[in-house]
């Protein structure tokens, strides 16, 4: 009869291990898997905004953008994952965790803009689409400049 709640409260207990037991590089790794997939949906969407192509197909990727920034991203950036650590390739600097309130500020910012292009994306505005998509461009630059090391 309890053994349900039971089967339950150790499926709980296992996740709370496992998340505990991603290593730091698993961290670094997950992280840059989905910023590089969040990268690849700018570029999809750079096309339809240089074209004035119809945004609505634009809409799913933009709901994976919304929850990837918008859901936990800074706790993707647990301390002891910045730039320098041994064994770690990341271009996280030293200043998140420095600054967290305003790597903060540019995460919302990002997910603000973001949803605004969901809008425009979903409205089938291609001009409204086109100047949305400059400004969520921008942001992601907002949070780059202080807090990610240029590419070597
Ligand atoms: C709140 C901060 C923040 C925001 C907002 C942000 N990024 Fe980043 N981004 C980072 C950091 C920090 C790194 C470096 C991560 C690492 O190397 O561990 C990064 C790395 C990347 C990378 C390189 C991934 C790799 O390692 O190959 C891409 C691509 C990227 N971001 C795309 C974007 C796009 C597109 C946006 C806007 C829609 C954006 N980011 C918004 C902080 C941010």
């Amino acid at each position: 009869m309890k053994s349900w709640v039971l089967g339950l409260a150790m499926a709980g207990l296992a996740g709370a291990v496992a998340a505990q037991a991603q290593s730091p590089a698993q961290v670094v790794q997950e992280r840059r898997e989905g910023l590089r997939r969040m990268g690849a949906h700018m570029e999809a969407m750079q096309q339809i905004a240089q074209t004035r192509g119809d945004p609505r197909p634009a809409v799913q990727r933009l709901d994976d953008m919304v929850a990837f920034f918008g859901t936990g991203f800074v706790q993707r950036f647990p301390a002891g994952t910045q730039q320098g650590t041994a064994g770690l390739e990341t271009r996280a600097l030293p200043a998140i965790w420095g600054d967290l309130p305003a790597f903060e500020r540019a995460q919302q910012g990002t997910t603000q803009a973001l949803t605004a292009l969901r809008t425009a994306a979903a409205s089938g505005d291609a001009a409204a689409f086109q100047a949305a998509f400059q400004n969520a461009g921008q942001s992601c630059g907002v949070c780059h400049r202080p807090f990610r090391a240029p590419a070597r």
